[in-house]
């Protein structure tokens, strides 16, 4: 049986065994190396993509459970105006400094603005509190979703 995927708006067949978790699917198989491989046990947010308008973690769950699901990777998040806005106020912000959590972030903050356009203090750490940023960055992305909200 061939597994399909619906990611960024494509169609893929899937040629990876049904219970290999996404990450590996979205980096190794269909080279969409946005989405970074962290701890692997859902515990750092770096491996975050967004699911049916979600944030999930990619890095556990098996890939066939993805199937009849809408997968926005972060090479999608700038096809939605929030995604768009998002990016260009991490980048206004500086609010990436290795890099290596920003895609998690990116995608959780456009999650985030989907569901409430204008979050307070408080709904925004929490929607972060799954994202681990070694480099300190995240007083700079809360700059950023704050921005992200009011523009
Ligand atoms: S790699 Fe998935 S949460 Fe860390
Ligand atoms: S910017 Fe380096 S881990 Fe977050």
């Amino acid at each position: 049986m061939t597994l399909s995927l619906t990611i960024n708006g494509t169609r893929y067949d899937i040629a990876s065994d049904p219970d290999t978790p996404l990450v590996f699917v979205l980096r190794d198989e269909l080279k969409l190396k946005g989405t970074k491989l962290g701890c692997g046990l859902e515990q750092c947010g770096a491996c975050a993509v967004m699911v049916d308008g979600k944030v999930v973690l990619s890095c556990v769950s098996p890939v066939e459970v993805f199937e009849s699901q809408e997968i926005t990777t972060i090479e999608g998040i700038a096809d939605t105006e929030i995604g768009q806005r998002v990016q260009q106020a991490f980048v206004a912000e500086t609010a990436a400094q290795c890099g290596y959590c920003t895609s998690g972030l990116v995608v959780a903050a456009a999650a985030l603005l989907s569901d409430d356009p204008a979050p307070d203090s408080d709904a925004t750490k929490e929607a972060l509190t799954p994202h681990l940023c070694r480099c300190g960055s995240h007083p700079r992305v809360l700059r950023a979703i704050e921005r992200a909200a009011t523009t």
